[in-house]
């Protein structure tokens, strides 16, 4: 059972909402279908099975520009595991990917869920499933108009830039660390070290590999525009401290990135302050603990 693109009118009178600078905003048409696909995330059941969305050729025509156009830029600004990730999951390249499929093929390679939700999930809720390996994923995608840009997290974000790393075995462990972590990080000053911690890594991460600069981080990797302008970002050494007390801002490309020296590096680094992690780990690691 799926969504068909023929809900798009019986749910014509659905006004999704979007704030007036969204590049849907005005259009009802891409608004209901926005309706349409958060209907079948908010009927998800965890651990149920995973409902198809039928997306419409606009929508696939959208996914098929932008996973061509990143395809290429991948081969020169993706780090190794990204690329081996992406080459083991292969994801279709002409049509949006079910969540469902994605979900089969990501579990058997590295034991991570993909589940639909209907949109943003609160903070804590997202990091925390991520501690039971399961990753929660928006179903809908950006607006036609827009192609190479979205003002929020959309499939093209999440299984472009998410799923081709989570289908590498230490990367999927390294989620389920900072999972786990993020729910010993009871309070909101702990939580958001850990949330710029996550930022700068696995979503804006970048490393060095032969030479060259490679981005590891879901953001970059998914980001038409600014996967090509990260290197000429301040580029900055891996330090855990600086990273979880730099403010970002979401609305532009990153100024700052921090490099890891290497992927195995980053993977051994991260994985052990995710492991460490908790309300006590924060208080020392920005000066506040008892001496
Ligand atoms: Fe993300």
């Amino acid at each position: 059972m799926g969504i068909t693109p023929s809900t798009r009118t019986a749910t014509s009178q659905a006004r999704f909402e979007l704030p007036g600078d969204h590049p849907g905003f005005s259009d009802d048409a891409y608004r209901a279908r926005r309706a349409a696909i958060a209907e079948v995330g908010r009927r998800h059941r965890r651990g149920g099975p995973i409902a198809d969305v039928e997306y419409t050729a606009e929508e696939d025509g959208v996914w098929r520009l932008v996973s061509h156009e990143l395809g290429r830029k991948h081969q020169v600004y993706a780090c190794e595991a990204y690329l081996a990730g992406a080459a083991a999951l292969t994801l279709p390249t002409e049509r949006v990917p079910q969540l469902r499929e994605v979900d089969e093929r990501v579990h058997a390679l590295s034991g991570f869920h993909i589940e639909p939700v209907p949109g943003l999930v609160p903070t804590r809720e997202f990091y925390g499933s991520l501690a039971e390996r399961v990753f929660r994923s928006t179903q809908y995608i950006r607006h036609h108009s827009v192609p190479f840009y979205t003002p929020e997290p959309d499939i093209v974000h999440e299984i472009i830039g998410h799923a081709n790393m989570l289908a590498n075995p230490a990367v999927a462990d390294l989620y389920e660390l900072a999972g786990r972590a993020s729910l010993r990080a009871e309070s909101d000053a702990a939580l958001d070290f850990f949330s710029k911690v996550f930022w700068f890594t696995l979503e804006f991460g970048v490393v060095w590999e032969r030479g060259e600069l490679r981005a590891y981080g879901a953001g970059l990797l998914s980001s038409y525009g600014e996967i090509e302008e990260f290197r000429d970002a301040e580029l900055r050494p891996w330090d855990i401290r600086r990273m979880g007390t730099l403010d970002y801002d979401i609305t532009r490309y990153q100024p700052v990135l921090f490099a890891a020296e290497s992927f195995e590096r980053m993977v051994d680094d991260l994985g052990t302050f995710f492991a460490g992690y908790d309300d006590d780990d924060h208080a020392r690691r920005v000066g506040t603990g008892r001496r």
